[in-house]
């Protein structure tokens, strides 16, 4: 397997197999790979020939006081993983390989990207969409392979590919979790043994209500207060949003009908966590 480092041979390396026929999936991620990254790459593989991993940490969708610099990085663990999981060619540039001197355009989608995450992180989706916009343009995929934990990020991404008219299918993937319900995350190696324990409460509050929700209660406002109950039963627990919306547009919604995402930010000390679920009723 190939580590690419620039925009020209990726290219090349994909016109190759395009001329063979041959689809092509990509899977977008910063790194730092985890069995959630690795399901993408398995979901790319049965509806693609060819698989492409970008691995960058995008500096444009941090904000200033977020952890750009301590990001986790390991490319030659990356690597071993990707390969192992069946990716065909890693494409891993520098930052000026993706944005040169005198770089000036960002692309935006609007509205659904002020709200939940948003709010806490002004800027961070208008990062992720150009660097995600220029992915696709360098790559060219047929398919592009994102996860369901970051919800918004994949609202927000599949917003844009409509708007702007893009040529691919986006595929969104389950939440892998660990085996007592924490998700996956890179972030997670940020957690000290009693914050990793703390953290638990999100999958737990999210699983009571997605079961409340299932045996009948459309009380958003109901849901929503028994979440922040679980919650602040854990003192460290410092909440960002919880929140109750329309899982395809993000829209609020008056009470709960259809298919409803219910997703959370907490803090943790220094370090976000986001999770959510999906219900249908
Ligand atoms: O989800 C991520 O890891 C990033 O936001 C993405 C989509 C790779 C863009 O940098």
């Amino acid at each position: 397997m190939k580590i690419v480092k620039t925009i020209k041979e990726i290219r090349e390396i994909v016109l190759q197999q395009q001329k063979k026929g041959r689809t092509i999936g990509l899977v977008p991620t910063m790194g730092y790979l985890h069995k959630g990254h690795l399901s993408l790459v398995e979901a790319a593989r049965r509806n693609n020939d060819f698989i492409v991993m970008s691995i960058f940490v995008n500096p444009t969708q941090f904000g200033q006081n977020e952890d750009y610099d301590k990001y986790p990085r390991d490319l030659e663990r990356d690597a071993r993983l990707a390969e192992d999981a069946g990716v065909d060619v890693i494409f891993s540039p520098e930052v000026k390989e993706m944005y040169p001197e005198g770089y000036k355009t960002y692309v935006n989608v609007e509205g659904i990207t002020e709200i939940l995450c948003g709010k806490s992180r002004p800027g961070h989706f208008r990062g992720v969409t150009t660097i995600v916009c220029k992915l696709f343009n360098i790559v060219k995929p047929d398919r592009a392979y994102f996860g369901q934990k970051d919800a918004q990020q994949a609202a927000v991404i599949k917003k844009m590919v409509s708007d702007l008219n893009l040529d691919l299918e986006i595929v969104t993937c389950p939440i892998v979790r660990e085996e007592d319900g924490l998700a996956m995350s890179s972030r997670n190696v940020y957690l000290d043994e009693q914050q990793r324990k703390s953290a638990l409460i999100l999958s737990k509050a999210l699983f009571e209500a997605q079961r409340q929700v299932l045996e009948g209660e459309r009380n958003k406002q109901k849901i929503r207060d028994n979440i922040l109950k679980m919650l602040h039963t854990e003192k460290t627990a410092e909440v960002d949003y919880v929140e109750i919306v329309n899982a395809d547009t993000l829209e609020e919604i008056e009470e709960i009908k259809g298919k409803v995402l219910i997703a959370l930010a907490v803090r943790f000390g220094t370090t976000r966590l986001i999770d959510n679920v999906i219900v249908e009723v």
